[in-house]
């Protein structure tokens, strides 16, 4: 073989390996682990009214420290008023660092699955990291979301839970609208938050019970959890309201 012909399976070998670079790492440049939305993009945001109240900024990803959540037993009560049952798909709205969404794919099991899924990159890639670690990257979707639309593929779960997020969704009339085709027939959207004014990092129960029905839900459920935390639970109605039809419930009164 001469000097030149070398050269050049040199060249092709460089150039073969840059490609299967380009093909194996994400075009953002970002740790791979989560999909940027499974579904495509539902109605836009400019759809869908503001929220008429103040929304809280997104200021870290857990709620509480995990072992004083499991001390009040918090996921355990949860999960057990759900009534989440091996094979069950659920999906993990606002997930952050995972509290429920390793404990959702430990009980769901291998037959379930979780789709675990928020709007804040840096956070998405740490929970990927969470889920291999933990051995549950089998059951466990990671889903890069919108603030007004989860992203979520049609017909996916049976049970979307909403875990202190909600006061922090910036289009909450949007998100409820398009996660609707991914519920199932007799899927239910479970709410947990404080009772505390949106900009203080809850919502109050009569003005969840306003926006969610403003979107044609209804509550079906209603229990007290611990540290003035309540657990509201939702079924979609018949027909979903049409956007334009919308309309923002005020602060005070549901
Ligand atoms: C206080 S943390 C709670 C995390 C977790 N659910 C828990 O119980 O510990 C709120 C999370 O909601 C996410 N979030 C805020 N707005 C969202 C939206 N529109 N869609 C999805 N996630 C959102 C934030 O990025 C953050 O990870």
């Amino acid at each position: 073989m001469g000097a030149f012909s070398g050269v050049a399976i040199l060249a092709k070998t460089y150039a073969v390996l840059v490609l299967l670079l380009l093909t194996v790492l994400p075009s953002s440049g970002r740790a791979a682990g989560y999909v940027d939305g499974l579904a495509p993009p539902g109605a836009p945001a400019s759809a869908f009214p503001a929220p008429a109240r103040r929304v809280a900024g997104i200021v870290t990803d857990t709620w509480r420290d995990e072992q004083s959540r499991d001390q009040a037993g918090e996921a355990e009560r949860v999960v057990r008023l759900l009534g989440v049952k091996p094979g069950l798909d659920v999906a993990d709205i606002g997930a952050g660092s995972g509290y429920y969404t390793v404990r959702l794919a430990r009980r769901v099991g291998p037959q379930g699955h979780v789709y675990a899924e928020d709007v804040v990159p840096d956070y998405l890639d740490r929970l990927a990291r969470r889920v291999s670690s933990e051995g549950l990257a089998g059951s466990v979707t990671i889903v890069r979301g919108e603030p007004h639309d989860p992203r979520l593929p049609a017909g996916s779960v049976d049970l979307a839970l909403l875990v202190h997020m909600y006061h922090e969704v910036t289009q909450p009339y949007g998100l409820l609208w398009n996660l609707r085709p991914a519920l199932r027939p007799g899927a239910r959207v479970a709410v947990i938050d404080a009772r505390k004014e949106t900009a203080s990092h809850g919502t109050p129960p009569d003005l969840l019970r306003c926006e969610l029905a403003a979107v044609g839900y209804r509550q079906t459920a209603f229990y007290d959890l611990q540290e003035n935390t309540y657990l509201a639970v939702f079924a979609p109605g018949d027909r979903p309201a049409s956007p334009e039809t919308i309309r923002p419930c005020s602060v005070g009164h549901g």
